[in-house]
């Protein structure tokens, strides 16, 4: 069986099953942008965007929908609560050239779920397949679902939610292996998602998503719940070589080398010139701020670096700041001036998050540095 095969959404073919998953405040377009650069990644979904705001043509809303036509096949994932607003934004998002176009089914604030939407769509099945519907019958491009596997443990719905959509015309359900009670606490529920596949039967493909940060990860979900494709998240900001060398893992059960530290810095700055490109130098570099330190642990020691970087202002104190980080570092290699000596080397990428604070592993400690954990990055992780 090949675990890696292409996945067919609707009338969109993705080249192989990998899935950049919405990271609201991360997955923007230089992210994207940078993910597709490096390649195995098949669709990126763009961070939540309200339908109503959309609708307004409100300028944030706009920008989290910006693209370009190396941002491609993209999905913009719509939240909302109101049939005809989910109905004008799909067509909106579709006319800018969306390949696809996905519901959030994870919100649980108050307001939005009082009137049906977010997370009171897992426990409204016959009103959520009627948006979903409705959806459908108002564009061309497919239309898919985001749940959770339901609101707790006594109420997993997703199984008979996710067999309703494909019903009502969802293309493809992709499913977070935890419940809305768990937050991101426990590890992924691998049995649940079968269920989920199980119930849909083959109607349309189901992808599965929670805690894949590697390839062997990302096999043993495809094998243990028959999900036809996965959507990574973390994982992917972790390590956005994650999904190249998860592809030439399914397609060749080779596990290629991690990428290097000089790989890391190219396209560390290859992000960096892409924020600076898309949201102008001054907000392009606050933003970075926060992504740096994600490529930083894996560089081994990194406290010189996290310093400095999380208050850079502008594109030409980074060369600075990585000048100067580069010959910090040197006194952990070994005699080749390559590899990092193995005390103060990071562990091998590992299979578990965890809520470590960001940047509070800095490496040069080496207990500290061997740790594996990811962390949740910081956002408004209540919405899903
Ligand atoms: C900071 C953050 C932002 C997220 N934003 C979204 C979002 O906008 N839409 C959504 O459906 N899920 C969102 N999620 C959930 C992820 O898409 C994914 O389901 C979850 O992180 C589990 O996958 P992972 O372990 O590969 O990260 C977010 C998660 C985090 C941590």
């Amino acid at each position: 069986m090949n675990l890696g095969a292409d996945l067919q959404i609707g009338s969109v073919r993705l080249d192989g099953n990998l899935i950049l998953a919405p990271l609201a405040g991360y997955t923007n377009l230089p992210f994207r942008l940078v993910i597709r650069e490096v390649g195995g990644v098949g669709l990126c979904v763009t961070d939540l965007v309200n339908a109503r705001s959309l609708v307004e043509r409100n300028p944030k809303a706009l920008q989290l929908i910006a693209s370009r036509p190396e941002d491609r096949p993209l999905s913009v994932q719509l939240f909302g609560s109101v049939p005809e607003e989910m109905v004008e934004a799909a067509k909106f998002v579709e006319q800018q050239g969306a390949a696809l176009i996905d519901i959030n089914m994870g919100c649980p604030v108050r307001k939005v779920c009082k009137v049906g939407g977010g997370s009171a769509m897992m426990t409204e099945t016959a009103r959520t397949a009627a948006l979903v519907a409705g959806m459908v019958n108002a564009v061309r491009v497919p239309v898919t679902c985001k749940m959770r596997l339901g609101w707790d443990d006594d109420n997993l719905t997703a199984p008979e939610l996710a067999r309703a959509l494909a019903e009502a015309g969802a293309a493809a359900i992709m499913v977070h292996g935890r419940t809305r009670a768990q937050g991101f606490d426990g590890t992924v529920n691998l049995p649940g998602i079968r269920a989920v596949v199980e119930a849909v039967g083959g109607l349309v493909p189901v992808i599965g998503n929670g805690d894949v940060t590697t390839p062997q990860a990302a096999k043993t979900m495809l094998a243990e719940t028959g999900c036809a494709g996965i959507a990574v998240g973390r994982g992917a900001f972790y390590d956005p070589w994650f999904f190249a060398r998860t592809r030439a893992y399914l397609a060749t059960g080779t596990l290629p080398p991690e990428a290097t530290f000089a790989e890391r810095v190219r396209v560390l700055t290859r992000h960096l010139d892409y924020m600076v490109e898309v949201f102008g130098e001054a907000h392009g570099c606050r933003l970075f701020r926060k992504v740096a330190p994600w490529y930083a642990r894996r560089f081994g020691p990194c406290s010189f670096f996290n310093k400095r970087v999380v208050r850079l202002n502008n594109r030409a104190e980074f060369d600075t700041i990585l000048a100067e980080y580069v010959a910090w570092r040197a006194p952990f290699l070994e005699a080749d001036g390559v590899t990092l000596q193995p005390k103060y080397a990071p562990a091998p990428l590992g299979e578990n998050f965890s809520r470590a604070p960001l940047g509070s592993d800095v490496g040069e400690n080496p207990a500290a540095a061997n740790r594996t954990a990811i962390p949740v990055p910081s956002g408004p992780q209540e919405w899903w």
